[in-house]
């Protein structure tokens, strides 16, 4: 679990970063209907936890920073027994200054009606607009109103700074319990391939495999970071498939891109293997291409590497590999000037990943690829996706779909394979699946 402490050392780091003249409101995630008045399963808005470690809706928190440090208030639902006897407990505002250590707290309902007052001395404004188009007309208006007002007599802030880039620059670097948090996460997704391995057999329903994984991430405590894919056969080509509701056929590759989410962190991890426990000549083939081309990859996960290095690798290792199949022709050299890969390599080789899968941070920095530093963890996920339609390549490929994808910490040495429990290679793979 992240300690309230260092909870309260990311909100000191930002007031520094943001300064004194400034305020942060950084509110939580609506809830979401599904369909009437059914929701789907709340989750905190991840910049919000990041800050606050508090997972409850209708809440918003707002960081007066001072010369050193700052003053931090939340604004959160009231208790409530008829709605707590409904919906379970609350923190209430006593809870919130109690358990998570704000300075002081009001009920939410008295936030519109407080907010104005504990803007009126400041510059600026870091918040992030757009993700609640309400709120943000009643912040403009609130400053409308402070301009009208102000005639030199107070300060009244005229700006509104995206809070984004210097949350995200923070998120981006993981601490030590952020980096055990994620490794947890890592050995329940683990867990959930290797039951899925273990238990695939010709014939059974996609859906199936799909419980097996749902069913270690919730004897675990945990959610899935986001709905797995489970793609059998040509299914496999579908990137973003989630259906999962075919039949697993013999003789067919099964994709399975599924993460676990631990105390809000996130694992993503892709294995493709054989539906029935064996691997065919050209599935062999095409399987250790894509593994070669993650491993390189992963050798290139290391401080001062710009990020796009670990992309390029992949692509250049895959595409040379493709080629060497006769599935691509030409040269190495002209396939990848001219991007023929894109064919079959259609995405890129990662992204950041924390408490959001796709997790924030620049990946560019003044034009150019950000280089790796240590704190940072990232997928490696080449993939190769021959569409059964790719009448120019021979039959043999066509709806193979394979993708294999770790996540990866940089550290000041080589590479730290956050998910490397659960196999990859063909003879580990096979073993598994035989016993
Ligand atoms: N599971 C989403 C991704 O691999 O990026
Ligand atoms: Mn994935
Ligand atoms: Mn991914």
């Amino acid at each position: 679990m992240i300690k309230q402490k260092e909870y309260a050392k990311r909100r000191s780091q930002l007031m520094d970063i943001a300064g004194s003249g400034s305020v942060i409101i950084v509110r939580a995630a609506a809830e979401k209907i599904r369909n009437r008045d059914a929701a789907y399963p709340y989750r905190q808005d991840s910049d919000f936890l990041y800050l606050s470690g508090f997972s409850e809706p209708e809440a918003m928190m707002v960081l007066l920073p001072q010369d050193k440090g700052g003053e931090v208030i939340m604004f959160c639902r009231e208790r409530d027994a008829l709605r707590e006897m409904w919906d379970g407990p609350r923190a209430g505002t006593e809870g919130a200054v109690a358990q998570y250590g704000f300075d002081e707290a009001f009920p939410i309902s008295e936030a519109a009606q407080r907010l104005p007052d504990l803007l009126h001395d400041r510059e600026r404004i870091y918040h992030d607009l757009g993700k609640d188009p309400e709120f943000d007309q009643n912040l403009i208006g609130w400053l409308s109103e402070f301009k009208a007002k102000t005639r030199k007599k107070f300060l009244a802030p005229d700006e509104i700074v995206a809070l984004d880039h210097s949350l995200h620059e923070m998120r981006l670097f993981k601490s030590r319990t952020e980096i055990t948090a994620m490794r947890k996460s890592a050995r329940v997704a683990e867990a959930a391939h290797r039951r899925a391995m273990q238990v695939c057999r010709p014939g059974m329903n996609e859906a199936e495999i799909h419980a097996e994984l749902l069913h270690t991430f919730t004897s675990n405590q945990c959610e899935a970071s986001y709905v797995p894919i489970v793609g059998g056969g040509a299914n496999a080509c579908v990137l973003h498939y989630i259906s999962n509701r075919d039949t697993l056929n013999d003789g067919d590759l099964l994709l399975i891109d599924a993460g676990a989410e631990y105390d809000g962190y996130a694992s993503d991890i892709t294995r493709t293997f054989p539906i029935n426990g064996k691997f065919s000549g050209p599935q062999k083939d095409l399987y250790e291409v894509v593994l070669a081309a993650q491993l390189k990859a992963i050798d290139e996960v290391r401080e001062g590497n710009p990020w796009d290095q670990v992309h390029e690798t992949a692509v250049r290792v895959a595409t040379e590999g493709m080629i060497d199949l006769g599935i691509m022709t030409g040269s190495l050299e002209e396939a990848l000037e001219e991007e023929h890969f894109k064919d079959y390599y259609v995405h890129n080789t990662g992204h950041w990943l924390g408490l959001d899968v796709h997790d924030v941070g620049e990946y560019e920095v003044d034009g150019h690829s950000r280089v790796l530093e240590p704190g940072m963890v990232l997928t490696v996920e080449p993939g190769i996706y021959i569409p059964e339609t790719a009448m120019a390549v021979n039959e043999i490929w066509r709806g193979m779909g394979i993708r294999i994808e770790d996540n990866v910490a940089v550290t000041r040495d080589e590479a730290d394979v956050i998910t490397s429990g659960i196999c990859k290679s063909i003879d580990d793979i096979e073993a598994l699946m035989a016993s």
